[in-house]
């Protein structure tokens, strides 16, 4: 190859950044281990009211009309209530989900989507998330479904633990670069399966 195109080759190579997504899947089948309830912590749906709340602690990322949309076609939103104050939600879809520009994920009937999940900081650590998540697949299960999905990005330290402690596994790896940070490339998938405690580092 003409040395030219070899460094320029190079230096494209240098620019470019990857980051890797993971997305897990929960047969709801399966056991699942129900934390002990918080102490003074009150476990509800959420409703049009509790949006701007729900929005605030994800950092205002969504517009609430977005999210009371989806709430109309039918995702749900449990959320731990605090002396009035939400203090932790788990959000779940049971439609397509699109995930990025090129990558909408598909979700087969008597599956769901983890949308998100969050604890806020001043409670962490304290099996918040581990109750809650378990509190929704149970509200899964009793509503027939089999099984649900989440991903996240493989630096997430604490949701990986998080979801391995409640039970998920690797389903793929979605591995997308962008050069320069700036221009994103297709993401290339690749198999995952088995426990994420031997497959996330
Ligand atoms: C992920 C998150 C929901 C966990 O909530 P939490 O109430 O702190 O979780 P728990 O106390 O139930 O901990 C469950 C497990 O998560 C892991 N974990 C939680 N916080 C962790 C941290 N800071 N570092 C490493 N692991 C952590 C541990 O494996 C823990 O199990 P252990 O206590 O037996 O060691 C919370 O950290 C959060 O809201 N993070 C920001 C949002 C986010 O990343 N959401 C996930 C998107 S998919």
């Amino acid at each position: 190859m003409a040395p030219f195109r070899e460094s320029i080759k190079r230096i494209a190579r240098s620019m470019r950044t990857c980051e890797e997504w993971l997305e897990l899947i929960r047969d709801l089948e399966e056991p699942i281990i129900t934390a002990r309830a918080p102490v003074g912590l009150e476990l509800r749906w959420a409703h049009k009211g509790d949006l701007f709340a729900i929005n605030a602690l994800e950092g205002f990322v969504k517009e609430t009309d977005f999210m009371e949309a989806s709430l109309r076609k039918g995702d749900r939103c449990l959320v731990l209530e605090d002396d009035g104050g939400i203090c932790a939600f788990a959000w779940v879809t049971f439609r397509d989900f699109r995930l990025a520009l090129w990558y909408t994920l598909k979700l087969a009937p008597g599956w769901s989507y983890l949308v998100y999940i969050f604890v806020h900081p001043a409670y962490a650590r304290q099996g918040i998330g581990s109750y809650l998540l378990g509190a929704l697949m149970e509200s899964l299960r009793e509503g027939d479904y089999k099984g649900v999905i989440s991903g996240m990005y493989n630096n997430w330290e604490a949701s990986i633990g998080l979801h391995k402690k409640m039970g998920f596994r690797i389903h793929r790896r979605l591995s997308q670069c962008k050069i320069l940070s700036i221009l994103p490339t297709p993401p290339t998938e690749e198999a995952g399966s088995g426990n994420i405690a031997d497959q996330s580092r």
